[in-house]
């Protein structure tokens, strides 16, 4: 008989252990240093006779949505150890955690999945998409003509809490998808066993500068004769510009490759010859809207409309029925109905066009929202419209 309930503090580290196990690691890092970041009443543990056979975590964040902020569980450390997979652990895992997180009152949660074949069955959809991109030396030449007005400077990972965190703000701004780093999670950034290490691999810091202002940052690797951005923020063009330029143009490097960039990079239409970027896009968070009527309400919407929704939630109870949005740039009210639906969808497709990452039309398209109110699709695909895809650019 298998037993679930969170881990006390004598169990913290086999439970850490438990996770590494599952995903075929051994633990690498101090669990002393990790344990201040865990709120253990969050964790969630199946034991068998005494030992702990899977896992489940979720942190209280923060994420930006269109127009707003919101609480966020961040649920990580989803594992089961490979002597008790496919006999529901998981699935018992998933079903108390988002009990759990509607009783704490978060509407909303995110993960990032090792499969993308696994957690639509909980409800999730996928909530931003990102793009890995891969561009020969020679094919970096930018459209129009290009000319730096400020400096790079390298940055002592040391120094890195000072003005990056800032700039990481200044660059996620009006964009949804986004969590913003703990301060705790820069300085272990800052003091990753890697700095500290010889030979290659190691992760370089470059921050752009104007006039005394760090405007933007890059961090990226060398691997052969590859550059590997990290991670590139920019919060003006010329920075974004002049980073990328530096990237390209670093010695001895014949191709640059990005891990994570926003579906709507301005990247590839600055480019005098964009074919020569490939790019192949793929789900990055996964998105699971706790309280539906919570969550239409705390987002803003482009256009001021009114839609009645009908959602299928068959694990949230209080997320089944008919909700009556009305909404706009200034706020949104959130009420149920017993009118008429206009759209009837499933709670993971909710979770797909709530952010602004795929349209309410595209959803059709894949049979996936059924339009009961003709037009219904085009005021909702303009209601959610937003500026900037969503976009996650880190795991938390
Ligand atoms: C992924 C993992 C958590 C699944 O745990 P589990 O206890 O075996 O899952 P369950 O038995 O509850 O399975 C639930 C459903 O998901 C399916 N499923 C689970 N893992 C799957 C996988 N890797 N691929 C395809 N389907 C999977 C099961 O077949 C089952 O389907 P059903 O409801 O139609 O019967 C576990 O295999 C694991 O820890 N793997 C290694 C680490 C990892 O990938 N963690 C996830 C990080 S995001």
């Amino acid at each position: 008989m298998l037993e679930m309930r969170t881990v006390t503090a004598d169990e913290f580290v086999q439970w850490l252990h438990a996770e590494a196990r599952a995903h075929g690691n051994r633990l690498d890092v101090d669990p002393e240093v990790l344990r201040p970041h865990f709120d253990l009443d969050r964790s969630i543990a199946v034991f068998d006779q005494g030992n702990i056979v899977g896992g489940a975590y979720s942190h209280r964040l923060e994420m930006s949505i269109p127009g707003a902020s919101a609480v966020i569980a961040g649920v990580a450390n989803i594992a089961v150890q490979p002597t008790h997979t496919r006999r529901g652990v998981m699935t018992r895992m998933m079903h108390h955690q988002i009990n759990d997180i509607h009783e704490r009152g978060e509407p909303l949660a995110a993960l990032f999945a090792r499969e993308s074949v696994i957690y639509r069955r909980f409800g999730y959809g996928i909530g931003s998409l990102h793009e890995r991109w891969t561009i020969d030396r020679q094919y970096t030449g930018y459209a129009r003509p290009y000319e730096s007005r400020g400096r790079i400077v390298f940055v002592d990972p040391i120094d890195i809490t000072k003005e990056l965190p800032e700039v990481f703000r200044r660059s996620t701004m009006d964009r949804p998808g986004v969590f913003q780093r703990a301060p705790h999670q820069w300085e272990r950034d800052s003091q990753a066993p890697e700095h500290k290490q010889g030979g290659p691999g190691g992760l370089f810091y470059a921050a752009y500068e104007d006039g005394g202002r760090v405007d933007g940052y890059v961090t990226y690797r060398i691997r052969g004769t590859t550059l590997v951005v990290n991670e590139l923020m920019a919060a003006t063009t010329e920075a974004n510009a002049a980073l990328w330029r530096f990237c390209f143009d670093v010695d001895l490097i014949n191709c640059t490759e990005a891990l994570k960039r926003p579906v709507d990079d301005p990247l590839p239409w600055m480019l005098a010859d964009p074919r020569r970027l490939q790019r192949s896009t793929r789900d990055g968070m996964w998105l699971r809207l706790i309280d539906v009527g919570a969550c239409l309400k705390l987002r803003r919407y482009m256009q001021s409309d009114r839609l009645v929704l009908e959602v299928k939630d068959e694990l949230c109870p209080w997320n089944e029925g008919r909700f009556e949005l009305e909404g706009s740039t200034e706020g949104a009210t959130c009420r149920a109905s017993s009118t008429s639906p206009d759209l009837v969808l499933a709670v993971s497709d909710l979770a797909s066009a709530y952010l602004g990452t795929v349209s309410f039309s595209a959803l059709s398209q894949a049979g996936l929202v059924d339009e009961r109110t003709p037009g219904a699709l085009l005021r909702a695909d303009r209601m959610f419209a937003v500026r900037y895809q969503p976009w996650t650019p880190h795991n938390f």
